[in-house]
């Protein structure tokens, strides 16, 4: 692994990912959780502060990234959050079938190169009556800022650790066996080719 992906990045992506519009989409989602919870993708553990303790039995934390989670400061026991992490890709979840009630994916399914099979193993994991939880950007629905996004992101994903902008959020979904139930969109303040917001909850279809 390269220096950049190693120190920098961790810290690039722990400072975008921490601005406030993101934060305030933090709020409006991750509350949702309950139960057996999955975040995949956790990152730098910037969810952790908004998960309601209360209804949570047990959070596992998946990412393929142990500098991002490392980048994590927050004291989970101090928020009373029984939590785990382990180190996996989303595409080969290490977890029996039917195990989650919850799955939280937040500003992940930009950065894994393939999102399908990896949607098709959170569905594994989830149990039949589970939600997923998901807020991301992705592709934008004006078609001036979706030309650039198509233009940008070759480039933008190099530099960025894999993130792509424009993804069709909603159809991933659908295709990785979801079905929606609730799903809001705008852009958040910033720069339009990377802040249009999808987020809402799903079920197994
Ligand atoms: C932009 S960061 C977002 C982190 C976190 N979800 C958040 O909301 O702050 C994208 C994360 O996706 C993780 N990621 C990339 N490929 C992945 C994969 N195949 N499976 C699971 N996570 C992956 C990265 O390591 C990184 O931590």
């Amino acid at each position: 692994m390269g220096l950049y992906k190693k120190y920098l990045l961790p810290k690039i992506i722990h400072w975008t990912c921490g601005q406030n519009p993101t934060m305030r989409q933090r709020e409006k989602v991750v509350p949702l959780a309950y139960g057996k919870v999955l975040e995949v993708g956790i990152g730098t553990g910037l969810n952790l502060g908004y998960y309601n303790s209360t209804k949570i039995k047990h959070l596992t934390g998946l990412d393929p990234s142990e500098e991002n989670w490392k980048m994590n400061k927050v004291n989970a026991e101090g928020l009373g959050l029984d939590l785990s992490f382990v180190q996996a890709s989303a595409d080969q979840i290490p977890a029996e079938n039917d195990q989650f009630d919850t799955a939280l994916i937040t500003y992940t399914l930009c950065s894994i190169p393939d999102p399908l099979p990896s949607l098709l193993e959170i569905r594994r994991v989830l149990k039949p009556n589970g939600t997923l939880i998901f807020c991301e950007h992705g592709i934008a629905p004006d078609n001036k800022i979706k030309k650039w996004q198509h233009a940008v992101n070759p480039v933008w994903r190099t530099i960025s650790g894999g993130c792509n902008l424009n993804r069709d959020v909603p159809d991933l979904l659908e295709k990785g066996g979801f079905r929606l139930k609730n799903l809001e969109t705008m852009y958040l303040p910033g720069w339009r080719i990377a802040t249009f917001n999808y987020w809402g909850t799903a079920m197994i279809r």
